[in-house]
């Protein structure tokens, strides 16, 4: 039962403003009549809203859904690009986690349109999402990765991706990973410590190769996040400090198992401003001025990933508009035909994705209401983590009554929540999406209380691709 693609227009989820085939259609085509809610529908005419201040499109925070337009009612229905993610649900079964291949292409559209006419590689920094499938569309459209151990190296090298467009960051490298990198050939270790640099060397040498090293360096900027997603503050255990940057430089220059190819930076994730980003470009250049004023050429610039989405009303720049303006800075001090690097996460995966659970239980209670669902903080883990919000709405509208609910899962432990004080219309057997569950979420996944972990699933138009069949039981029992 797949509608054609061109059929599918995004459209407001509370349908205000009447578009063709929303309100109006639906009810000439002799829908139930409707009560509370649709009020307000009925008082929405196009190609204004008529309930002004009343109107839910403004009221609440689902008009433009995260990972809209591939990610969109069409009718009362949820679909993901061309498919119907009530009809995933039934197939694949819940928890699923669904991704729409366009919209991850579409993020890395605006961050090739914000370098056009530049000398730029994008690391896609996996340990957003890892799944083969995933890394398959960035290295199929050219994208490098950013790793952080052994076994993303293997899984990205499996996926396809060209060793020598792979960089490895990460302040506790092993000598077995270091070993495993250089063998490969990947394209440059993002070096953190000092005494990284010493063990990077002597098994570089051992295995007479030379290691291709940027040196992370931590520029003292707040990025304005989650203080456990921030990395560029002088307490936290990332790069190595400002002041100790061109010794660093200095050092790794003279060891001979090194060859110094770049600079790097990453100051957090979920950043939401550009502020702190062009703080840290300011530092980076002047340590780059610093550095090659010493006789040490830098020849790439990295500077990291972090960049925001929208997860409930955030509005981050868009990775063009941030990067023209980063890249005015950069041509402004000189700096803008250099080969520069990034290494962005989230915001090419973050709202690509969905997580379908379905509603197990309601148990009523006199502080507070739960709605059980399938998935879980083993599937989920931000909200617990972080206390991190993600939207979640039905599969299939529905009118009635709202009651507020704490969206729980399974695991017994309190901190297993998905999301809090959330105003559902939800009967067992219901399924609701989980949004902006595309970054790590199925990362982050464990098999805690051996839950096995969800399956996955990439839809490209119409075409659903089974891309990580659910965990079994006896999966987890394997050795
Ligand atoms: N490069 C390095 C060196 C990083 O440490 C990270 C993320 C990235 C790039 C990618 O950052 P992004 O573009 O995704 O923001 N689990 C947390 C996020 C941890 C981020 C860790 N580092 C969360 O769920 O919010």
């Amino acid at each position: 039962e797949l509608a054609s693609p061109d059929s599918i227009q995004p459209i407001c989820p509370w349908r205000c403003h009447g578009e063709p085939g929303g309100l109006r259609a639906e009810r000439s085509a002799g829908s139930p009549s409707r009560t509370g809610l649709s009020a307000i529908f009925d008082a929405c005419q196009r190609p204004r809203c008529l309930a002004g201040a009343n109107c839910l499109k403004e009221s609440m925070t689902l008009t433009q859904l995260p990972g809209a337009p591939h990610i969109a009612y069409h009718g009362s229905q949820l679909w993901i690009e061309g498919v119907r993610l009530r009809d995933l649900a039934r197939v694949h079964g819940t928890p699923l986690f669904v991704y729409s291949k366009a919209s991850m292409l579409s993020a890395l559209a605006a961050y090739q349109r914000g370098f056009t006419g530049r000398n730029v590689q994008i690391c896609y920094a996996m340990k957003a999402n890892s799944t083969l499938g995933v890394l398959q569309v960035f290295a199929q459209a050219g994208c490098g990765f950013d790793i952080v151990s052994g076994g993303e190296l293997q899984r990205v090298l499996t996926a396809g991706a060209d060793a020598s467009k792979v960089i490895f960051s990460g302040v506790g490298k092993t000598r077995d990973e270091m070993r495993q990198a250089l063998e490969s050939g990947i394209g440059c270790f993002n070096v953190e410590s000092e005494a990284e640099l010493e063990v990077l060397n002597e098994v570089a040498q051992s295995g007479a190769r030379q290691a291709p090293v940027s040196i992370r360096v931590n520029p003292n900027v707040d990025p304005k996040t989650h203080p456990y997603i921030s990395t560029g503050l002088k307490g936290n255990k990332f790069g190595i400090a400002h002041e100790r940057a061109q010794a660093t430089y200095q050092r790794a220059a003279a060891l001979p198992g090194l060859r110094v190819v770049g600079i790097d930076c990453h100051i957090g994730s979920q950043i939401t401003e550009e502020g702190p980003y062009l703080d840290a470009m300011d530092r980076v250049l002047d340590l780059v001025d610093a550095i090659e004023a010493s006789g040490i050429s830098v020849r790439h610039l990295d500077f990291g990933g972090g960049l925001g989405i929208n997860y409930n009303g955030e509005s981050p720049p868009g990775a063009d508009t941030l990067w023209s303006h980063l890249l005015q800075r950069l041509d402004a001090r000189g700096y803008g035909n250099r080969q520069l690097m990034i290494e962005p996460g989230r915001s090419l995966v973050g709202n690509a994705g969905v997580c379908l659970t379905e509603v197990l239980y309601l148990k009523p209670g006199e502080q507070k209401s739960f709605c059980i669902v399938d998935a879980a903080m083993n599937d989920l883990p931000r909200p617990a983590m972080y206390q991190a919000f993600h939207q979640i709405v039905p599969l299939e509208r529905q009118d009635g009554a709202l009651t507020t609910y704490d969206v729980v899962g399974p695991v017994c432990e309190s901190g297993d929540w998905i999301g809090r004080d959330r105003a559902l219309h939800v009967r067992p057997g219901h399924h609701l999406a989980v949004l902006s569950a595309g970054a790590y979420c199925m990362s982050m996944a464990s098999n805690y209380n051996s839950r096995g972990r969800a399956a996955e699933v990439l839809v490209d138009g119409t075409t659903v691709h089974l891309i990580r069949r659910r965990e079994t039981a006896i999966d987890q029992m394997q050795g």
